[in-house]
């Protein structure tokens, strides 16, 4: 993970923790992890429920520690029940917005066009998207891997200024690879996030590829993330099983350092 872009190692919580549970996860975690060091940035994503208790335990222990969410709705406010706006978020300190999650494209109808919105609606709410893309394993199998994640990688992040482009995150995550143990190799993952440099520096320039950060997410555990890690083009890691213990997500974020 060279140059200037610092590594990013994201938990996404799921629908697992509730507000309580998330609170003494993120505090166990700083136990671990130490609270200074500013080579890698750490940022948990709790269920909305949870967002308010462990942004209060950020704010007032002062963990470096960042906060994100899982999904957000594009329009600024209105009659959209159950949904919850960046400027909701932004109050609770979120620097961060998964979107586009391949669960959420799977159970809750996530389109790219969609995703493009959300990603649209996160920048200007003044937080940066962590926009998950990534193929089913027939596709994988088919070898179409690249063709499947250009078309959603230029689709959901159309029409950003080139300076939006730079700040973006992007987790390459085969949905054969999220939560069942198997992983592509680290070379294989990487020739992907390549991939996605170039297809971001085709739509935004030299400067956008270079500075955009391109995570790993599927599998990653304590046991294989610094393989992941040590590829050029992998900046990171976006972990879900791995993020629910504060000892196995303590020991990726060691491994990223
Ligand atoms: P996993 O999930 O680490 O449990 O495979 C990753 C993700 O879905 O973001």
């Amino acid at each position: 993970m060279p140059g200037k872009r610092t590594p990013l190692v994201a938990g996404n919580w799921k629908m697992y923790t509730t507000s309580g549970e998330g609170a003494i996860l993120v505090e166990d975690l700083v136990q671990l992890v130490g609270d200074s060091f500013d080579d890698v940035e750490v940022a948990v994503c709790p269920p909305f429920t949870g967002l308010k208790a462990v942004s209060t335990l950020i704010e007032l222990d002062a963990l470096p520690v960042k906060l994100g969410a899982q999904d957000v709705f594009w329009e600024a406010e209105g009659a959209f029940t159950g949904a919850v706006s960046t400027r909701m978020l932004k109050e609770l300190r979120c620097d961060y917005v998964i979107v586009g999650h391949s669960e959420r494209r799977e159970f809750f109808g996530e389109t790219d066009e969609t995703v493009n919105k959300k990603v649209h609606a996160v920048f200007e709410g003044g937080m940066a998207p962590i926009m998950c893309c990534g193929e089913p394993f027939s596709v994988y199998e088919a070898g179409e891997t690249d063709d499947y994640v250009r078309s959603q990688v230029r689709l959901g992040l159309a029409g950003l200024t080139a300076e939006q482009a730079s700040a973006l995150v992007v987790a390459y995550e085969p949905i054969w690879a999220i939560g069942t143990g198997h992983t592509p190799t680290p070379e294989k993952a990487n020739d992907v996030a390549r991939m996605i440099r170039a297809t971001v520096g085709a739509m935004y320039g030299p400067p956008a590829a270079l500075e955009c950060r391109v995570l790993y997410g599927g599998s990653v555990k304590p046991e294989n993330a610094t393989m992941f890690f040590m590829e050029p083009d992998i900046d990171g890691a976006l972990v879900g099983g791995a993020a629910l213990k504060a000892a196995t997500f303590a020991d990726i974020v060691h491994a990223a350092r």
